[in-house]
């Protein structure tokens, strides 16, 4: 079988495209979508992700503000200045960068962010609202996977999917929707006895958990469509996905690759987040203009 690799720059881009023309339609109507990114202290990755996200709200037309509290700031310092942001009628989103310092409640910081500005989909009232099928915020990565699988025609009515991971940022809330969209869904975890005797059932198998090359060809059955989520940094710098990518070619029918796969989709899930944001504020009136 030819296996098709899945052009996750590509795809992106191509929503990027639309959501610059909806944020330049709502800066015309007077209201400019905003996004505030918080980060506590200098871990080293989360200044990249940040600086890609300031860098693609610009391109986006989406303005942004990078707020940067010292390694010494407390956790009354951080809800002080969500606090603050919350009232900000020109913010529509908030996004703080995980991971928080040691010493900090994320549950706690997460929850003091306004669900209706949370466009990380973070929040329980948000997690809880796609539990109930009527999700408002969605967290960016399985939008942006239910956003690949759109773009390439995968229906998941009536398919199997399985899901490797459990997390809340990517494997539950991949899995519901995926079983909103009709498929039904299996959901592995670390305790999960004989992975493959699962993963070869799948017919939509999502890998989110964190463990390089973790899934193989022998783990697939053929025509199976898989999506990558691993972002894993191996021992000679390079980056690795969770699914060993040349054992499955030749078996999956189609196949994410790491980095240019799911990656790309989650910035442009976060830049959707935000305008939709700021769109539903203005259809309520929640904005100055
Ligand atoms: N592309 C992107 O934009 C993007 C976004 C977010 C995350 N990621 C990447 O995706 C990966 C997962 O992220 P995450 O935040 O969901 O990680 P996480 O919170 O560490 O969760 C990993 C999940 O995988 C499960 N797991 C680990 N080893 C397993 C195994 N051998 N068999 C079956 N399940 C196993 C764990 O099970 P237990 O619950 O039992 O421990 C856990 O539920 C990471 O590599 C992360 O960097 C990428």
């Amino acid at each position: 079988m030819q296996t098709r690799t899945i052009d996750g720059n590509a795809i992106a881009r191509e929503l990027r495209a639309g959501i610059l023309t909806r944020a330049a339609t709502l800066t015309a109507g007077g209201v400019q979508p905003g996004l505030a990114v918080i980060r506590v202290g200098s871990h080293p990755a989360s200044s990249v992700y940040v600086r890609n996200k300031i860098a693609a709200c610009g391109e986006a037309g989406i303005h942004s503000r990078d707020i940067h509290l010292s390694e010494t700031a407390d956790e009354a310092a951080l809800l002080d200045q969500i606090r603050a942001l919350n009232d900000d009628a020109s913010i529509h989103g908030i996004l703080v960068q995980l991971p928080l310092p040691r010493g900090f409640s994320p549950e706690r910081v997460l929850e003091a962010v306004s669900p209706l500005k949370d466009v990380d989909g973070f929040h329980p009232m948000n997690a809880g609202l796609l539990a109930v099928g009527h999700p408002r915020f969605v967290p960016c990565t399985p939008l942006g996977i239910m956003k690949l699988l759109e773009h390439e025609g995968v229906n998941p009515e009536g398919r199997h999917a399985v899901v490797v991971g459990r997390s809340n940022i990517v494997g539950k809330p991949i899995a519901l929707l995926l079983l909103q969209k009709g498929a039904t869904v299996t959901i592995c975890n670390s305790r999960t006895p004989d992975l493959r005797s699962i993963t070869r059932q799948a017919e939509i198998l999502v890998v989110a958990a964190g463990k390089p090359k973790l899934i193989t060809g022998a783990m697939l059955s053929p025509g199976a469509i898989v999506i990558d989520v691993g972002i894993n940094r191996l021992a000679d710098g390079k980056l690795a996905g969770d699914v060993d990518f040349s054992s499955v070619l030749g078996t999956a029918a189609r196949v994410t690759p790491v980095p240019g796969g799911v990656g790309p989709m989650t910035i442009a899930m976060l830049l959707e987040n935000t305008v939709a944001s700021a769109e539903r504020a203005l259809a309520s009136g929640r904005t100055r203009t």
